[in-house]
Parts: C-alpha cells; structure tokens; sequence
C-alpha cells in the first residue's frame, strides 16, 4: 500500500462505532484504513485525536484523514491547527464533495451525534470519489496556505 491509499480514522469518545463502521466502509472501497482509535470511551480529549491524525496526514503518511467527535466541530478545530491541513465538518454529501473539488480538503470532520451511519457513509464516498478542480480555486487555496506562514 502506498500513503495516497491511505487515509487515517481518529475519533474521540463518542464517535467510536461510527469511526469503526467508516473505517469498514473505506476499506471494502479498496482504501487502507488507518484505524488510531481511540477503542475505549476513556474520555479521551478530541483535540489529541485530532492532532494525531493530522500528522499523519501532512507527513505523508496518509492520503487523507477522517476524524470524528460529537459534533465534529471541536476535532476540526484541532486538526486545522496543524500547517498543511485544510478540513471540514460535512452532515451531507454536497459539503463533502465541494470541499474537495473547490478547497482541496484533505480532512473530512463529521459529528457522530449530528449524522447517522447511513449518511455518513454517503458524505464519505462523496468526500473520497471527488477531485480538486484547481484553475480558480488553486490561487484561493494558495492564499489559505500563506496564512499559515
Ligand atoms: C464531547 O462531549 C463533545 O464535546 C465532543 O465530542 C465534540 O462534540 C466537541 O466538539
């Protein structure tokens, strides 16, 4: 397997079964799940699980990642932190494919209290079958990665 094969799953504490199902999902689409938990509802903080996929994402390690927590919000907030990311909370497929073709998402943040398992599994083959469009949009995602500077 090669990293644009992979995409790494973190969650936090409530989003372990829906992390768990996307994980199964992705790989009966042929992608590698990169499953870093967390497995137990330990009350693990969102922030740590987000950070912990992002760096696999902007290393390189991975294609793209997918992160959970109740409402996604709080995880998306954490991953964007990390130089290199751009990610967005999606609860339907629109969102999901439009961050891809438009901002070259390479995060995808969902709520497992807002979405259920069937539409999540909708917003991720949405997030994953779509490509970015470049032309407009490159000079515009340009711009986001100056802000990191
Ligand atoms: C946990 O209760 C909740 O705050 C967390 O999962 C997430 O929704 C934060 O943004």
């Amino acid at each position: 397997m090669t990293a644009g094969n992979r995409i790494v799953l973190s969650s936090d504490h409530t989003a372990i079964p829906l992390r768990q199902a996307v994980a199964a999902h992705v790989a009966s689409r042929g992608w590698e799940a990169v499953d870093i938990g967390p497995t137990a509802p330990d009350g693990a903080p969102y922030p740590q699980h987000g950070e912990a996929a992002a760096r696999l994402v902007v290393s390189g390690d991975c294609r793209f990642g997918i992160i959970l927590c109740g409402t996604g919000q709080g995880i998306m907030m954490a991953a964007n932190k990390i130089k290199g990311v751009r990610c967005g909370v999606c609860s339907e497929p629109y969102s999901a494919r439009m961050i891809r073709q438009h901002n070259d998402a390479n995060m995808l943040s969902m709520g497992a209290r807002v979405v259920g398992e069937g539409l999540a599994l909708d917003i991720v083959d949405a997030f994953l079958a779509a490509e970015f469009e470049g032309g407009r949009h490159a000079p515009r995602v340009e711009m986001i990665r100056a802000l990191e500077a």
